[in-house]
């Protein structure tokens, strides 16, 4: 490690004199060591290859080739050691080390410090719900009880103990629950909180590929009535039910199965009844933003256009464009009006609005939706990891790596990547000649399609819509909100990628497959 240091040392400016005394120390020991590694490799590859006979042999040999890989890369520590003793002050000059170790292997090695928690070994550990899904890309246990030998890391409600993350969990609107508006929640002391809200920090929505079978198939408007409710509550806090009542003003006919001006016998099933109208009433209780319920979602599945009151971004939550209505304000009502009766009046135009059951959705609506594809507790123990990592980011030995490798004009760049929805990074490399966009989602699929990657959603999605090649959605910094990560964040060209790989040394980045 020595020689490690000494790298490091030259390159955050700490003093140099331990370093180099370290570094002659470990130099001999080291290559006393190099002198055998081969025949060490060597007996432990067959030593490998009788003891895995009997075991699933393609597993074996990768294995193998991991243990081989790791010894050889061992022995080649000894290069940049040599020109340690070549130059001056542990300024690694990598020029003269051309052709012996790629900067990419020298970074992938340097870089790896190790986390001192191993996740597998050493779950997450959430007290306060019971475990409610089958697979995590994180250790990650529920059901955990307080008076153990050990504190959980997280517990649903407020804890006392600050060590302990305390996580507020709620589908409720806040505009009915303030306890669930974020900027409350946190003041109140919860440190996760998992709300509607795409700003919140594990997003719970009532949307999912599994819930809904969203790409159900059309069947012909046989009823009368342009559209059909479903409102059990009239005393809203927003206008739904003046908006019902101006509807009506317009002579639009609605059928009511709600408890609210009802006029139809409720006792039916909402989405198989859905599917007979062209238009589906879908009026949420509050207008809150990415507030979108079950009355949203049932509508897609019913292939019944919905009409909605509610979340003012309700676009970003439509199939494709032109989709859906959106009654913003009450006094919307009569143009809403208008274009339902134009809709109803024209096959070709309502078929157009329902383009989507045929064509599939926007890869919008389908990075989307596909969030929910990791079950809101994986995708918790996921945030919670990722936030212990973080703060151990913060000691000596991870500030120290190296995270880039300048030879002669050229310099590359260490970056980490992870799929949505997964918790392992990969390396990717940037070199400073190309730092670019499109350089970076290049490095991102190739990485990827090397490691035979299966998006996240494969298993979830409709099999309609299902993709077969790997296509980048987005690429975000790790820790941003699903709200900045889906609709508002964007690198500001090649320039603002440069500089913020630059300031982030290792940065870490997020990728939406669609
Ligand atoms: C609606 O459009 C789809 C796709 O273009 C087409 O297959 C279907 O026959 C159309 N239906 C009607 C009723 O026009
Ligand atoms: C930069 O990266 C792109 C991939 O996006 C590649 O096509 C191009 O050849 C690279 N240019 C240089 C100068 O390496």
């Amino acid at each position: 490690m020595g020689i490690v240091t000494g790298q490091r040392g030259s390159r955050t400016g700490t003093t140099q004199e331990g370093v180099v005394v370290g570094g002659v120390s470990s130099t001999n020991n080291r290559k006393r060591w190099s002198n055998l590694m081969p025949i060490v490799v060597v007996l432990v590859v067959v030593a490998e290859i009788s003891f895995l006979g009997r075991l699933d042999m393609a597993k074996n040999a990768a294995m193998v080739n991991t243990w081989t890989n790791s010894f050889y890369s061992a022995s080649t520590r000894e290069e940049p050691v040599k020109h340690q003793d070549e130059t001056t002050m542990g300024v690694l000059d990598l020029d003269n080390n051309r052709g012996k170790e790629s900067c990419e292997d020298w970074l992938e090695r340097e870089d790896a410090v190790s986390y001192s928690r191993d996740f597998d070994k050493d779950p997450i550990l959430v007290s306060g719900a019971e475990k409610e899904w089958n697979s995590c890309s994180v250790g990650c246990k529920f059901g955990y009880q307080f008076g153990s030998d050990k504190k959980p890391d997280a517990a649903f409600g407020l804890v006392q103990d600050g060590a302990i993350a305390s996580i507020l969990r709620s589908m409720e609107s806040s505009h009915y629950y303030s306890e669930n508006n974020i900027a409350q929640a946190r003041r109140r002391g919860y440190s996760v909180v998992m709300t509607t809200s795409l700003s919140s920090d594990v997003p719970v929505g009532y949307f999912s590929w599994a819930e809904y079978e969203i790409m159900a198939p059309l069947q012909p408007k046989t009823e009368n009535a342009l559209a059909a409710a479903f409102i059990s509550n009239c005393g809203a806090r927003n206008f739904r039910l003046q908006a019902l009542e101006e509807l009506e003003k317009e002579n639009i006919k609605i059928d009511s199965y709600g408890g609210c001006h009802r006029n139809r016998d409720g006792r039916v099933d909402k989405v198989e009844t859905l599917k007979r109208y062209k238009f589906s009433l879908a009026f949420e209780n509050s207008n809150e933003e990415d507030y979108v319920t079950e009355k949203f979602f049932q509508s897609l599945v019913a292939g019944t256009v919905p009409v909605v009151v509610g979340a003012p971004n309700i676009e970003e939550f439509a199939p494709s464009t032109g989709s859906i209505l959106h009654i913003k304000e009450l006094s919307n009502v009569p143009s809403v009006a208008k274009a339902m009766k134009y809709l109803a009046e024209n096959p070709d135009a309502y078929n157009q609005s329902l383009r989507w059951k045929y064509d599939g959705p926007s890869d919008s609506f389908k990075a989307l939706v596909d969030m929910a594809a990791v079950h809101s507790s994986c995708r918790l123990c996921i945030h919670l990891a990722t936030k212990i990592q973080e703060s151990e980011e913060k000691n000596p030995q991870f500030q120290k790596r190296p995270c880039k490798c300048t030879r002669g004009s050229e310099t590359v760049y260490h970056l980490y990547v992870r799929e949505r929805g997964r918790f392992k990074m990969d390396s990717i490399f940037l070199r400073s000649n190309n730092l670019t966009q499109g350089a970076l989602e290049y490095a991102i699929l190739k990485k990827f399609k090397s490691l035979n990657h299966v998006p996240i959603w494969k298993q979830e999605r409709p099999e309609s819509i299902r993709g077969d090649e790997l296509k980048i959605y987005r690429i975000y910094p790790v820790g941003m909100t699903q709200r900045k990560a889906l609709y508002t964040f964007k690198f500001k060209g090649d320039s603002d990628l440069r500089k913020y790989v630059k300031s982030n040394p290792c940065a870490k980045f997020e990728v939406i497959f669609v």
